[in-house]
């Protein structure tokens, strides 16, 4: 056992559909979040920008004696994951497109990943759906604008129906049956994302699967936590602002939340 929290971050509060999912399915386990709203939206961001990103958050959680790192963020992932990895010798669980699972669940073989501009011209979404899904056809649309609006927690605003609109009824023709959210900010958009597409199309995340990987991680490391104690939530922007769409988004507020310069 091992009582030592668990780091999770992302650009802003994306991540948090991503927390949620793995403090169900880990409830013993403290965690240490963090929110780089001060270099978000990490969409439009260069490999070398993400990665010097990634490496201050990574040693800020590193300082706070975390056990394990969450990259929840498919954009930080998929470009500087690689990079962590290498250099912090701890457990890094990413977050990815599910490409497997939407290949295997598809009937008609049209699918779709809708992800920050950014994820969506990675090599290393190309390579998965290489990997994972080679007879299937996986169409890339790009939501630009749509993470600076979740951030502000107000997710009943007319601009998120808007883009959403014009980004996936293209996808309307094309006879998809299974979408893939491939940015953390948009499980909070699901129930519009399927108004807009459909009862026959399935909209799933990634949040299930990074929580099933982590707790095999943890417990093929055994580093399973067994109590409770706190969690702890850390923005590099605006405190106020971030409380305002923690709250928001969780429907709850919780104890601690600060903001730290790294
Ligand atoms: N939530 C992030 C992702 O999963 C990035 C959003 C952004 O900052 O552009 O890709």
């Amino acid at each position: 056992m091992d009582n030592r929290p668990i780091g999770i971050f992302d650009s802003g509060v994306g991540g948090l559909s991503v927390l949620v999912e793995v403090q169900k399915l880990l409830p013993l386990e403290n965690f240490i979040f963090v929110g780089d709203q001060g270099n978000m939206p990490y969409g439009g961001k260069t490999k070398e920008q993400l990665n010097s990103y990634a490496d201050k958050i990574m040693a800020f959680l590193v300082s706070q004696n975390v056990k394990a790192v969450i990259v929840a963020c498919n954009t930080a992932t998929v470009y500087a994951i690689d990079f962590l990895r290498e250099k912090y010798k701890m457990p890094i669980i990413g977050t990815v497109p599910v490409i497997k699972t939407i290949a295997n669940i598809t009937k008609t073989k049209k699918t779709a990943v809708f992800s920050t501009p950014a994820t969506t011209k990675s090599p290393y979404l190309s390579a998965l759906i290489e990997k994972f899904a080679p007879n299937v056809t996986v169409y890339k649309i790009g939501g630009t604008g749509l993470e600076e609006l979740i951030e502000t927690g107000d997710l009943e605003n007319k601009q998120i129906d808007k883009i959403l609109h014009e980004s996936l009824e293209p996808l309307l023709q094309k006879n998809v049956d299974i979408i893939a959210l491939g940015c953390t900010h948009y499980p909070f958009l699901t129930d519009k994302i399927q108004k807009i597409v459909g009862k026959n199309v399935q909209v799933v995340d990634s949040g299930g699967a990074v929580a099933r990987r982590t707790k095999a991680i943890l417990t093929n490391n055994q580093i399973l936590g067994s109590k409770r104690t706190d969690d702890f939530y850390y923005t590099t922007g605006n405190k106020n602002r971030f409380a305002k769409a923690v709250k928001s988004l969780l429907k709850k507020s919780p104890r601690n939340i600060s903001s730290i310069i790294i």
